[in-house]
């Protein structure tokens, strides 16, 4: 049932580039421009701001999808939907409300489109499962297609959360301007090439032999910027979830305003680079790097400015910037697994925690 591998976590990071292929398949036109059959071009002309509801790794790609509208001038903010259920934020007619959960069953999720639909919104679930109660639920439904996910910690389906919540916000974006961003073509050949280059990430990485150096220590941060930035919180995420270590993820930005006085030499700080922000994130790095602290980069391979600034170097293939942090996040994804699986942790059935939580 593994196919040989011992655990399933790491036969589903295995599966990423498999998962991503179906996740674009016949979603990208031959001139590189968003096809989804739910969604003809003028689908969400009428989209004037877009809520993210959703929990935990959902919430990480959430939030990635977030950055990537406001980075193309479309107003958009991820909740957190335990607090959106009891807090929601007001709805005007032109608010989309997207509900991300790869099971589609997350009572915290629910109970926010639940209150996004009764206060008129128009909803949307971005979910891995058909026929779940989020994608009846929801208006609208956009099946993120990464096949069944076995171990509780998620991995292959937040990589395909995040790209096809990249195709929705080229999608919304081409909707709501008249069309397609600037970045959309660059952006969606770049997409073409994702599933190998995951492969090869996950064919290539030293990640095994840095969980040795870095395991059982007095705790990890994990920092990043624009789509880094989410990618950083699902790094702290994973490892604390499996390696019941102590980690945390913080906008690179946030260090400075109280984590560092948590930073000593037996706190490794992971800092992510997508290409885009890197000169603050260094800036970030040398203000940890000055009280001891190691830092582990992961940047794209050719980013000789990161290598040059860290003490360890976690490579990925060049892409473009916007998809950088789902080559990261397989780094991370396996430097989880590695430190967890040395200190022998139950990891594919984390302590106190389940697949699918149905209790608010
Ligand atoms: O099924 P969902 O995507 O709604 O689940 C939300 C979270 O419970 C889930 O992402 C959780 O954080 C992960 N299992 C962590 O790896």
């Amino acid at each position: 049932e593994r196919d040989g591998f011992d655990h399933y976590m790491l036969k589903e990071i295995h599966e990423q580039p498999a998962a991503l292929e179906r996740a674009i398949n016949g979603r990208i036109t031959d001139d590189n421009r968003v096809h989804l059959e739910e969604f003809p071009p003028g689908s969400f002309a009428d989209v004037g701001e877009v809520h993210f509801l959703s929990c935990g790794t959902s919430n990480h790609a959430s939030v990635y999808a977030q950055q990537m509208l406001r980075d193309r001038g479309v107003p958009a903010y991820a909740f957190t939907a335990g607090e959106y259920a009891t807090t929601p934020a007001p709805v005007s007619d032109d608010t989309l409300v997207v509900a991300v959960t790869q099971s589609g069953e997350t009572a915290d999720t629910l109970a926010s489109l639940r209150s996004a639909n009764e206060r008129g919104a128009r909803t949307l679930a971005v979910t891995n499962v058909v026929g779940s109660t989020a994608a009846r639920e929801a208006d609208d439904a956009l099946f993120i297609r990464a096949g069944p996910e076995i171990g509780v910690a998620a991995t292959k389906t937040f990589s395909s959360q995040v790209v096809v919540l990249a195709l929705l916000v080229e999608r919304i974006v081409e909707d709501v301007t008249g069309e397609p961003s600037a970045e959309a073509e660059a952006l969606l050949s770049a997409m073409r090439e994702l599933p190998s280059q995951v492969d090869s990430v996950v064919r290539e990485s030293t990640a095994a032999s840095l969980a040795n150096r870095y395991a059982e220590r007095a705790g990890t941060f994990f920092i990043g910027r624009g789509v880094a930035y989410p990618v950083a919180c699902e790094g702290a995420l994973k490892f604390k979830e499996i390696s019941y270590e102590h980690a945390e993820g913080f906008a690179a930005g946030e260090l400075k305003h109280g984590p560092l006085a948590l930073v000593t030499p037996d706190t490794p700080v992971i800092g992510v680079f997508s290409g885009k922000h890197d000169t603050k994130t260094l800036n970030n790095v040398e203000e940890v790097r000055s009280r001891g602290a190691p830092v582990i980069g992961v940047a794209a391979e050719t980013s000789d400015h990161v290598a040059g600034a860290v003490d360890e170097f976690l490579p990925v293939p060049e892409t473009h910037p916007d998809l950088s942090g789902v080559l990261a996040n397989v780094q991370l994804q396996l430097v989880s697994y590695h430190v967890a699986d040395l200190l022998d942790r139950s990891i594919d059935k984390p302590r106190n925690l389940a697949k699918s939580v149905t209790v608010e």
